[in-house]
C-alpha cells in the first residue's frame, strides 16, 4: 500500500493591508461589531498586478523549494480558486507554462468555493496512492477582493486575498491516512457567486446568506469530524492540531469544542487574513510548519467547507 504525504508548503499574502478601521470609511460598520461577529480585524488586498496566478506562482514556487523539488518533478498542478486568472486557461495551466515545464497534468477546481484546497488535496492524494504520479502541487489561491459587493457590508468585511501551495509525494508510511469529500447542490442558494453572460460585466458580486450558512457550516462540520475519526478509528485525543477553513472565529471555536482541542491547537489565521476561501487552509498549515508549532509525526486534521454546499476534510500524520 502506498500513501501520499507533504513533502512541502508554501504562501503567500499580499502586501496591502486593510484594517476594520479602514471599512468603517467604506460601508456602515464598526471594528467592534466585524470582531465580535466574526474574529477579523484585518485582511490582505491584491494590488491591481496581482491575481491568483501570480500568487499561486509564488506559494507553488515557496512549497517546491522547501520540498527540495523542481517543477519538471510534477505529475499534475491543481489550482483551487473562485476568482481565477481566466475562465480559461485554467489558472494551472498558466502557471505550467511560467514554469516552463510541459505535459503534466493541469486543472483548476472551482466548483466547491472554499473547499477547493481539501478536493484538489483529495484528487491528487488518490493520484499519488495508485502510482499514477509521483508529485503533485495543490494551490488554493483568491482575489476575493475582486468578487465583493463593497457597497454590502454583509459581505465585503468577511473576505481577503491570498495563496497557498502544497507539494504532495509518495510515502511508503502511512502519512495521508483518509479524505472525505461531500456535496449538497440543495443547499445552492446559500453561497453564490453568479455569472451572467448577457450583461458586460458578467461576473456579478458574491451572495450569501450569512445565518443560514453559519448554521448549516456548523451541523455539517460536527458530522464531518465524526465520519473522519471513525473511518480511522481514533479518539479526538489523538488529534494534534485541527487547520480549519478560516471563515468565522466563533465557527472554529464552536470545532474546537467539538473536538476539546484548546485554542492553540487550532491554526487561526482571519484575524489577520480574513476568509482567503480555498487558500485559507493552506496557508494556515504552511504558517504553522514554518514557524514550527506543527511538527513531523503529529496527527493533523484539515477541514474546508463552502459554496455548492461543498465540504470534505483530510486525516494525516505530517
Ligand atoms: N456591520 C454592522 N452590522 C452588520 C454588518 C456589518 N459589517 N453586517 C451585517 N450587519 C447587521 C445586519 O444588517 C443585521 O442587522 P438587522 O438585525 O438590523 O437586520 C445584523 O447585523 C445581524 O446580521 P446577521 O447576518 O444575522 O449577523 P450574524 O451574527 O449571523 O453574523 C456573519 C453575520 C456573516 C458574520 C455570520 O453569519 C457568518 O459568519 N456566517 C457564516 C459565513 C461563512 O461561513 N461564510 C463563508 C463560507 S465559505
Amino acid at each position: 500500500m502506498k500513501y501520499s504525504k507533504i513533502m512541502g508548503t508554501g504562501s503567500y499574502l499580499p502586501e496591502k493591508v486593510l484594517t476594520n478601521a479602514d471599512i468603517e470609511k467604506i460601508v456602515d460598520t464598526t471594528d467592534e461589531w466585524i470582531v465580535e461577529r466574526t474574529g477579523i480585524r484585518e485582511r490582505r488586498v491584491a494590488s491591481p498586478d496581482e491575481n491568483a496566478l501570480t500568487m499561486a506562482e509564488i506559494a507553488g514556487q515557496r512549497a517546491l523549494e522547501a520540498a527540495g523539488l523542481e517543477p519538471s518533478d510534477l505529475g499534475m498542478i491543481i489550482v483551487a480558486s473562485t476568482t481565477p486568472a481566466m475562465v480559461f486557461p485554467s489558472t494551472a495551466c498558466l502557471l505550467q507554462a511560467r514554469f516552463g515545464i510541459h505535459g503534466c497534468a493541469a486543472f483548476d477546481l472551482n466548483a466547491s468555493a472554499c473547499a477547493g484546497f481539501i478536493y484538489g488535496f483529495g484528487i491528487a492524494d488518490q493520484f499519488i496512492k495508485t502510482g499514477a504520479i509521483k508529485y503533485a502541487l495543490v494551490i488554493g489561491s483568491e482575489v476575493m477582493s475582486r468578487i465583493v459587493d463593497w457597497s454590502d457590508r454583509s459581505t465585503c468585511v468577511l473576505f481577503g486575498d491570498g495563496a497557498g501551495a502544497v507539494l504532495l509525494g509518495p510515502s511508503e508510511e502511512p502519512s495521508v491516512l483518509s479524505t472525505h469529500l461531500h456535496a449538497d447542490g440543495a443547499y445552492h442558494d446559500v453561497l453564490y457567486l453568479p455569472l451572467n453572460l448577457t450583461k458586460t460585466p458578467s461576473v456579478e458580486s458574491l451572495m450569501m446568506n450569512g445565518s443560514r450558512l453559519f448554521k448549516l457550516a456548523v451541523t455539517i462540520l460536527d458530522r464531518l469530524f465524526d465520519e473522519t475519526l471513525l473511518a480511522n478509528q481514533i479518539e479526538k485525543s489523538e488529534l494534534d492540531w485541527l487547520i480549519p477553513h478560516q471563515a468565522n472565529i466563533r465557527i472554529i471555536q464552536a470545532m474546537a469544542k467539538k473536538l476539546d482541542l484548546s485554542m492553540d491547537r487550532v491554526t487561526v489565521t482571519l484575524d489577520k487574513q480574513g476568509n482567503t476561501s480555498s487558500a485559507s487552509i493552506p496557508i494556515a498549515l504552511d504558517g504553522a510548519i514554518r514557524d514550527g508549532r506543527i511538527k513531523r509525526g503529529q496527527l493533523l486534521m484539515m477541514e474546508g467547507f463552502g459554496g455548492g454546499l461543498a465540504w470534505g476534510s483530510v486525516l494525516l500524520r505530517y
